[in-house]
Order: structure tokens, then C-alpha cells, then sequence
């Protein structure tokens, strides 16, 4: 489903140039879920930045079935990414102004796809809101916006979602529930998923965990 194949990132900074990633390479097979840990700073954003083609690499592939995103014209490239990989953050990032029902159709209005709303009523129904459909991100949980986060990022059928930290602005409790319902509904769809996270609890649920550690990856 994924495959990466000697993933290089730096960062120029004034004075010199940070090398974050050396040269990483792994799969993930279709239906998996791995996870990616590391210490902080250890460049686990900037990988899932690369998985998502939401930044570019300094060199090496990201092959989606067999196709290198970033050798995509960018249109094409951005076409394939709304229709295929969902990013799902630590901070949500809900539209505030935006109901529950609203802040998950919009990639489907992007997308201009029919029956928004009804598809989002529908995912809304599968992580459990169907009674906080017109409750804007402020009058929410921070469970329950990551609940719509999840239906928003399910919402477009991808065939990848990708989370960076879920869990780490959630207590413990909350936390487990919600990536409860995100493993099962990962399975139920079929998805394919990579999950960054500092939680070794989560990690050990997940199929293989790939550690980060100075640029390079220790499974
Ligand atoms: N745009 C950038 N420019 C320069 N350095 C960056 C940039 N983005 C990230 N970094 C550096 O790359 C390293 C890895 O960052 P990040 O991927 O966010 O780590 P993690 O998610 O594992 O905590 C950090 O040292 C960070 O300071
Ligand atoms: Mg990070």
C-alpha cells in the first residue's frame, strides 16, 4: 500500500543544514496499522508530513500502490491526497465556526461530491454523535472533536489515515476510547493507517512499531 524508499529530509537553517530523516525505508501493507515512536524532536511529524505529500522530501520516494506522489504533476498530486489520505491531528483542527455536521462534509464540498450532508450524518452516527450534530468545536469535548476529526477524516473513503499524536491532548480514559473506536472502524473500512504517538500503550495495539531514533528507523 505504501512504501518508502530512502526517505532523506533537511532542514536549511542559516547557519547550516539539519538532517532529520537519513534515509528511511519501510512498507506498510494494506490493512495494517503501524505505529511510529520516537522522542520528541525526533522527526516523527516531519515523516508524516512526507506520508500525507503535505511537504516534500530532500530526496527518496513515497510510492502510493506502486505510484511516487511527488512525481505527480501538483495538481494531480493534490487531487490524489483529498481523495485518498486523511490526516488526523493532536489539536483537531475543526473549523470553529463550523458545526460538527458542517466541519465533516466540507472535504466532501471540496470535493464536490453529493450528498454531503448525509454522509456526514452518517459517519457522525458511527463515532457515536448523531446527538451533537449541530454543536459547533467549542461546545464539544476534546474526545468528542477528535470523534468528528475521525469522521471528517473517514468521510472522503480514503484509503490511508494517518494520525500524528491523537491521543495527546486527551486524559487517559477518553483517550483509549477513542482510539478504540478508531482501530475498529480502521478494520471495518479496510483502511490502511499510520499512527504517530509517544503512547507505548497504543503503540503495542497497533500491528509493528517503527522507532524513530536519530534519523533512522529501529523496528
Ligand atoms: N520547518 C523546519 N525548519 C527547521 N527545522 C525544523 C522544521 N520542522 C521541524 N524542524 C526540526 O526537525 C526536528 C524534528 O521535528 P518534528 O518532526 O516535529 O519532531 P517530532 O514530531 O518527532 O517531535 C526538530 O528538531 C525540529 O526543530
Ligand atoms: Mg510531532
Amino acid at each position: 500500500m505504501i512504501e518508502v524508499i530512502n526517505l532523506h529530509k533537511s532542514f536549511k537553517t542559516k547557519q547550516s543544514s539539519l538532517e532529520i530523516l537519513k534515509g528511511l525505508s519501510f512498507k506498510v501493507e494494506k490493512g495494517q496499522i503501524i505505529a511510529i515512536t520516537g522522542h520528541s524532536g525526533s522527526g516523527k511529524s516531519t515523516l508524516l508530513g512526507l506520508l500525507s505529500g503535505l511537504d516534500k522530501p530532500s530526496s527518496g520516494q513515497v510510492l502510493y500502490n506502486q505510484k511516487d506522489i511527488f512525481s505527480m504533476p501538483f495538481k494531480e498530486q493534490n487531487i490524489f491526497r483529498a481523495q485518498n489520505v486523511s490526516l488526523i491531528f493532536q489539536n483537531y483542527y475543526l473549523i470553529p465556526h463550523l458545526t460538527a455536521v458542517e466541519n465533516v462534509m466540507l472535504p466532501l464540498q471540496i470535493l464536490k461530491l453529493k450528498n454531503a450532508e448525509k454522509e456526514a450524518r452518517f459517519l457522525l452516527d458511527e463515532v457515536g454523535l448523531s446527538h451533537r450534530l449541530d454543536h459547533y468545536p467549542g461546545e464539544l469535548s476534546g474526545g468528542e472533536c477528535q470523534r468528528v476529526a475521525i469522521a471528517r477524516g473517514l468521510v472522503t473513503k480514503p484509503l490511508v489515515l494517518l494520525a500524528d499524536e491523537p491521543t495527546g491532548s486527551l486524559d487517559s480514559e477518553t483517550g483509549e476510547k477513542v482510539m478504540s473506536l478508531y482501530f475498529q472502524l480502521v478494520r471495518k473500512h479496510n483502511l490502511t493507517s499510520v499512527i504517530v504517538t509517544h503512547n507505548e500503550e497504543l503503540a503495542a495495539k497497533c500491528d509493528h512499531e517503527l522507532k524513530l531514533h536519530q534519523g533512522i528507523i529501529h523496528s
